[in-house]
């Protein structure tokens, strides 16, 4: 029976709870934080409304509940205030992951660590690097709800429901990342084709404008609300049950790298085929040269960090 930990009851960490319980995936839940009163709060808060939902036993515990849980998600660690990028969180947060997840893979080295904390990437790397877990076992939220982002941008723009469009944000969840346009298509038509038959004028610099809003997309909710949740907490769904459901769903999950366009020792987004042993697969696109350069300067940015960092 499926069971989840989830570590931090901040804003993601509840949401995603909350999220998940509405889903119907999991047995059980449960919430951890090192105040425990807030993750109680949420626990109570969420299981109140268990009689309107699918059952789920869902409560604040410890480190010792996180034993038996198929699915570990971290969102634990300080969060990006504005202005703030998401890599002036490392030291920060690898500080805060080393304590984490050296107690949790005491208890539990045969779930899926799946990773949400900023920034994703290198946190998604320093936890391969010190549980000791293989490839796959360890992945990063990455830029899932990147994509989501720019499906649902373009979504608006074409007037066309965002399940129809395909497309993908590589590389860092963060300021270097990158849109694969080469490959992105609308039912199977290359986008510049769509475009073609489409007939509707579109600014010459619409691809511009809707990447930025992308890439700027948590810095403007961050300015007006303090922090994103919803959205994220939509995107660790996906995942879950992509690998409750052993989907093998193409997802642009973070994960430790093997030599894709050459690069390794660092972990980013890529489609990744993901299913109920986590990463069964990276999937390498036939991206454009641009692209590709695009994607290894955006590996570039990210191992830079973690050769600065003592794991
Ligand atoms: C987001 O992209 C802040 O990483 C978070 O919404």
């Amino acid at each position: 029976m499926n069971k989840i930990s989830i570590i931090g009851s901040g804003f993601v960490g509840a949401t995603t709870a909350y999220t998940l319980a509405l889903s119907g995936i999991a047995k059980t839940i449960v919430l951890i934080d090192i105040n425990k009163d807030k993750a109680e709060g949420d626990a109570l808060d969420i299981s109140h409304g268990v009689p309107f939902i699918s059952p789920v036993e869902l409560y604040a515990g410890d480190y010792s509940d996180v034993s038996g849980s198929d699915i570990i998600i971290i969102t634990a660690g300080a969060a990006q205030k504005p202005g703030e990028t998401r890599l002036d969180l490392v030291k920060r947060n690898t500080m805060i992951f080393k304590d984490i997840v050296a107690k949790l893979i005491k208890v539990n080295d045969t779930a899926i660590y799946l990773i949400v904390t900023n920034p994703v990437d290198i946190l998604t790397y320093v936890t391969y690097k010190i549980s000791g877990l293989p490839y796959g076992r360890v992945l990063g939220s990455g830029t899932v709800l990147d994509s989501a982002r720019f499906r649902y941008l373009l979504s608006k723009h074409c007037n066309i429901d965002p399940r129809n469009i395909h497309g993908y944000i590589i590389g860092e969840h963060g300021d270097s990342e990158l849109a694969a346009w080469s490959i992105t298509n609308i039912a199977g038509i290359p986008i510049d084709n769509y475009c073609n038959l489409c007939g509707k004028a579109c600014e010459k610099d619409f691809r511009e404008e809707i990447f930025n809003n992308v890439v700027r997309a948590a810095y403007t909710i961050i300015e007006k609300k303090g922090a994103t949740y919803y959205a994220v907490a939509l995107a660790v769904r996906r995942i879950v049950e992509a690998i409750f459901r052993d989907e093998n769903s193409i997802l642009t999950v973070s994960s430790p790298l093997t030599g894709q366009y050459g690069v390794t020792n660092v972990a980013l987004s890529l489609p990744s085929v993901v299913g109920r042993n986590g990463i069964v697969n990276i999937l390498e696109l036939p991206l454009s040269q641009e692209e590709i350069a695009a994607f290894r300067r955006s590996a570039e940015v990210i191992k830079s960090v973690i050769q600065e960092l003592d794991i």
